[in-house]
C-alpha cells in the first residue's frame, strides 16, 4: 500500500464535472474565523478552499448515480426505488427488514427511542457524538468499551477499533440483559481514528452477547472501509471478497443503523434494518410519524436508488484501494515530518494528535480547537476537533469537566472529490503549521449549548 504519491493506487476514474474553490485571502480567513466565533463549523463553506470537515453527504456521486436518479420513482407507496435499495441491503446484510430514513441520526432516534428505559447502558467499542447523544436524549447511558490500544496513538495495533471483550463480559455479568437492551460496534470506529474492528473481536462480542442473551447491532456507516481493512490484515481473509468479508461483518449482528451519508456514496440517506420483527414493526410505526411512509422514509424515490447504487459502487475494490491509499498516503508524509498523529491512518480520515501537536496549551483550552481554526487561518482548510470540545463531560458527583483521553484534528476525506494535490497542499500546510506551533493559543467559550455544543459554540482567544 502506498506511502508516496507514486504509490497511490491509480484513480478509478476521471472527472465529468468541476465545481470551482477558491482560497479567500488571509484578511477574509480572519474576518470569518471571527465571524464565527472560532467554530469552524459556523464558518460559510465559500470561506472554505479545502473542506475535509467531514467525508459525511460530501461524497461525489457516479455518473451512474446521476443516472440512477432519474430513475426516481415518486410514488408515495410502494416505489420500485424502495424494492431495488431493500434487495441491495439484503444481498449484503441478509437483515429482513430494511427501513429508510433520512440519515443515521433518525435511524438511531427512531432505534434508542424504542429499545431505552431510563437508566439502561448500551455499550459500543466508541460512541459516535450523535449515536451517543441519541442514547444520552432517551436518558440512557452510552458506555465506550474501545480496546485499550484504541486509546494509544503510536501503537500500530491493526484493530484499534475492537472493542474490550473482557470488559464487555464483566459489564453484561453485572448489568444484566434488563439493564443492556443491546450492545452495538461502530465499523470502523470513527471516534478514535477510523479505526477498524477485526472480524475475529465481532465474533467474540457476538459470543459474550448470546451468553448474556443480548442482541448486537453495527453502526455500520463505514462498513465498506472496515471490511477492506480487514482483508489487508487478518490473513484469514486475504483471498476473500470485500463483499463477502462485509457479508459476514453483518452476519454476526441481528440489525444496524447505517449512515448513507457514507458508505454508500451519496450525499443524504440512511436505513435501519434487522430481522426482529416486533422491533421493525414498532419502527416503522414510529418511522409514519416522523420520518414518512415506510417505502420512502423521508427520502425522495431518486435518493433511495442512488443509495442502491452507491452500495453497489462502494464495494469496488479499485475505488477502496485509492481511497484508502490517499488517506495512507497524507499520513505518510507526515510521520516522514515526525507530526503526531494516530497510527496506523484509518479509513476515511487522518487525525492529528492535539496534545502532542501544542502541548503548551491544556485540554481546558481546547487544543484541537486550536490547531484547527489556525490551520483554517494558514491554509483556508476546513478540519473538526474530536476532543474535549465535543466530548468534555461534567463529573455526575463533582459537575467538574471531564476531558477525554484524545485531543484530536479530524481530517475526513470526501469520497471521489479531491485531487491528490490538493492533499499534497494540505499535508503541507499541515507541517507549515507545526514549524510555527508555539504561536498557537488556546480558546475559552464565550457560549454553548448544553448538548452537542461543538456544533454551534461561539469561543474566542485565551488572553
Ligand atoms: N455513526 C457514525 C460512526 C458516524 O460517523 C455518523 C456521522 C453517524 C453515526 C450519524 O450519521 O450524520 O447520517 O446522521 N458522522 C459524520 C462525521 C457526521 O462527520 O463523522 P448521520
Amino acid at each position: 500500500m502506498p506511502n508516496t504519491i507514486s504509490d497511490l493506487p491509480l484513480e478509478p476514474f476521471k472527472i465529468k464535472v468541476v465545481e470551482r474553490i477558491s482560497l479567500p485571502p488571509r484578511e477574509v480567513r480572519e474576518r470569518e474565523l471571527e465571524a464565527a466565533g472560532f467554530n469552524l463549523f459556523n464558518l460559510r463553506s465559500e470561506a472554505v478552499y479545502i473542506d475535509l470537515l467531514t467525508d459525511s453527504g460530501t461524497s461525489a456521486m457516479s455518473d451512474e448515480q446521476w443516472a440512477a436518479m432519474m430513475r426516481g420513482d415518486e410514488s408515495y407507496a410502494g416505489s420500485r426505488n424502495y424494492y431495488r435499495l431493500e434487495a441491495r441491503v439484503q444481498e449484503i446484510t441478509s437483515y429482513a427488514h430494511v427501513i429508510p430514513t433520512h440519515q443515521g441520526r433518525s435511524a438511531e432516534s427512531l432505534l434508542f427511542s424504542t429499545v431505552l428505559k431510563p437508566g439502561m447502558y448500551v455499550p459500543n467499542n466508541m460512541h459516535f457524538d450523535t449515536t451517543r447523544a441519541n442514547v444520552e436524549a432517551n436518558n440512557g447511558n452510552a458506555v465506550d468499551m474501545l480496546c485499550r490500544e484504541g486509546f494509544d496513538m503510536d501503537s500500530d495495533f491493526p484493530f484499534k477499533g475492537n472493542m474490550d471483550v473482557e470488559r464487555l463480559d464483566a459489564f453484561l455479568a453485572e448489568h444484566g440483559r434488563e439493564a443492556v437492551p443491546l450492545v452495538m460496534i461502530t465499523v470502523t470506529c470513527n471516534s478514535n481514528g477510523g479505526q477498524p474492528v477485526a472480524m475475529a473481536n465481532v465474533r467474540e462480542v457476538r459470543k459474550i452477547c448470546d451468553a448474556h442473551g443480548v442482541p448486537l447491532f453495527l453502526d455500520a456507516c463505514r462498513f465498506a472501509e472496515n471490511s477492506f481493512l480487514v482483508r489487508e490484515r487478518e490473513e484469514e481473509f486475504a483471498d476473500r471478497s470485500v463483499k463477502e468479508i462485509a457479508q459476514e461483518l453483518f452476519s454476526y449482528a441481528v440489525g444496524c443503523t447505517f449512515s448513507g451519508k457514507k458508505d454508500a456514496l451519496v450525499n443524504m440517506g440512511g436505513f435501519f434494518a434487522c430481522n426482529d420483527d416486533e422491533l421493525a414493526r414498532l419502527l416503522t410505526e414510529k418511522l409514519i410519524l416522523v420520518e414518512g411512509f415506510p417505502t420512502y422514509g423521508g427520502l425522495s424515490g431518486r435518493d433511495l436508488e442512488a443509495m442502491a447504487q452507491g452500495l453497489e459502487e462502494v464495494l469496488h475494490e479499485d475505488y477502496l484501494a485509492f481511497r484508502i491509499g490517499q488517506v495512507r498516503m497524507m499520513a505518510a508524509a507526515l510521520e516522514e515530518a515526525s507530526i503526531p498523529h494516530i497510527k496506523p491512518a484509518g479509513g476515511h480520515a487522518l487525525y492529528l494528535d492535539a496534545k502532542a501537536f501544542c502541548p503548551h496549551i491544556p485540554p481546558a483550552q481546547f487544543p484541537g480547537q486550536a490547531l484547527s481554526t489556525a490551520l483554517y487561518l494558514e491554509a483556508g482548510i476546513r478540519s473538526v476537533e474530536i476532543g474535549s470540545l465535543m466530548f468534555e463531560q461534567g463529573d455526575a458527583d463533582t459537575g467538574e469537566a471531564m476531558h477525554p483521553e484524545l485531543e484530536m484534528v479530524r481530517f475526513a476525506i470526501p469520497r471521489r472529490v479531491y485531487t491528490t494535490r490538493h492533499l499534497q497542499y494540505v499535508v503541507d500546510a499541515i507541517i507549515r503549521l507545526y514549524e510555527k506551533r508555539d504561536s498557537l493559543c488556546g480558546l475559552e467559550i464565550v457560549s454553548a449549548p448544553p448538548r452537542l455544543r461543538h456544533f454551534t459554540a461561539r469561543l474566542r482567544p485565551v488572553q
